[in-house]
């Protein structure tokens, strides 16, 4: 298939960093260290600019696509926010049912249509590898926000970006990852994206939501120090950062299996008092019991300063991708 391209003109001030400029955002492995360093610089100077001017034009003229094909909050608004802080605007499309997915349209056809009136699309979809299928389709960016079980390489860049702006730094650190580590996409490419520190990563799960063994065997390979165990007592007492998750229900086969499970973890102040005072707790939200409210008032809960810095990064993968950055 040959493609046309309209226009190939470069507008003032654009500025175009090949590792970024135009690329797919599907997996955290596609980053290197210094890639981490170039968003987190970015996304600073985001934050800085929304305390001073709250929006501005960076991104003026440049439209995105959020396409969702399952339930979000915190990734879809934090993508219209980010856009619209920059200046730029966006078709949402997050009721999947009323679009031409109902009428049996496939992936790849809709993501074509969408690509021919904005200029990156947001790709939120229920099956692991949907979103490098949709790339494979399209000719502009494509930026995975959840691939089923897959991955979550935004909220991976946020999460990181949330341990070294609340610790300082990720080297040396004691990452405890909880919760459902074989379905939950975030600890995935969380853990991916660790094997570019030296950091030691504890998991705790029940027995049968374990870190896919997959997975245990990448990040050995890089050289990661890991533990495995279903007992948070053996790892909180030494953990810098507690990392919760919800239990996955909807990508149980089995609904009894769920229910074995559900309640298996729940975090509350006295779970607190055996952990370090330094140490932070974070989760991708939403929560569904396995963190109490009651622990939200401590100055370790950073879940919700966590969801702040995931505007500030999207706005620099945002800035980057569409080269203005
Ligand atoms: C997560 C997700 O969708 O994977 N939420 C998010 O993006 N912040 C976590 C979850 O649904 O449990």
């Amino acid at each position: 298939m040959t493609t046309r391209r309209l226009t190939e003109h470069l507008p003032f001030g654009e500025k175009r960093d090949p590792r970024f400029f135009g690329q797919d955002i599907l997996s955290v492995s596609q980053f290197d260290r210094e890639d981490l360093e170039t968003i987190f610089e970015v996304a600073h100077e985001m934050y800085g600019m929304v305390e001073r001017i709250g929006t501005f034009d960076l991104l003026k003229g440049k439209v995105l696509t959020n396409l969702f094909y399952e339930p979000s909050t915190r990734t879809s608004s934090s993508f219209v926010a980010a856009i619209e802080r920059l200046g730029g605007s966006v078709v949402q499309i997050n009721n999947v049912t009323y679009s031409s997915v109902s009428k049996g349209e496939t992936l790849q056809d809709t993501v074509k249509t969408m690509e021919s009136y904005t200029d990156a699309i947001v790709l939120r979809h229920p099956e692991k590898g949907s979103a490098a299928l949709a790339a494979a389709a399209a000719s502009k960016p494509v930026i995975n926000a959840g691939d089923g079980p897959g991955e979550h390489p935004t909220q991976a860049l946020l999460d990181a970006y949330t341990i070294r702006e609340e610790m300082g730094a990720i080297d040396g650190l004691t990452i405890t990852m909880l919760g459902d580590l074989k379905y939950g996409r975030t600890v995935h490419s969380l853990a991916k994206l660790l094997t570019l520190y030296d950091v030691k990563i504890n998991y705790v799960s029940p027995d049968i939501l374990q870190m896919p063994e997959l997975l245990v065997k990448e990040v050995d390979a890089a050289g990661i120090d890991q533990y495995e165990t279903t007992d948070l007592d053996d790892v909180l007492a030494d953990t810098d950062v507690l990392y919760v998750t919800r239990i996955q229900k909807e990508r149980f086969e089995n609904p009894n299996e769920y229910d074995m499970v559900k309640d298996s973890y729940v975090i509350t102040p006295e779970t607190l008092t055996m952990a370090k005072e330094s140490m932070i707790v974070m989760h991708p939200l939403p929560r569904v019991g396995e963190i109490a409210t009651e622990v939200d008032n401590d100055p370790r809960a950073a879940y919700f300063r966590q969801m702040e810095y995931g505007m500030y990064v999207r706005m620099a993968l945002l800035a980057l991708v569409l080269g203005r950055a």
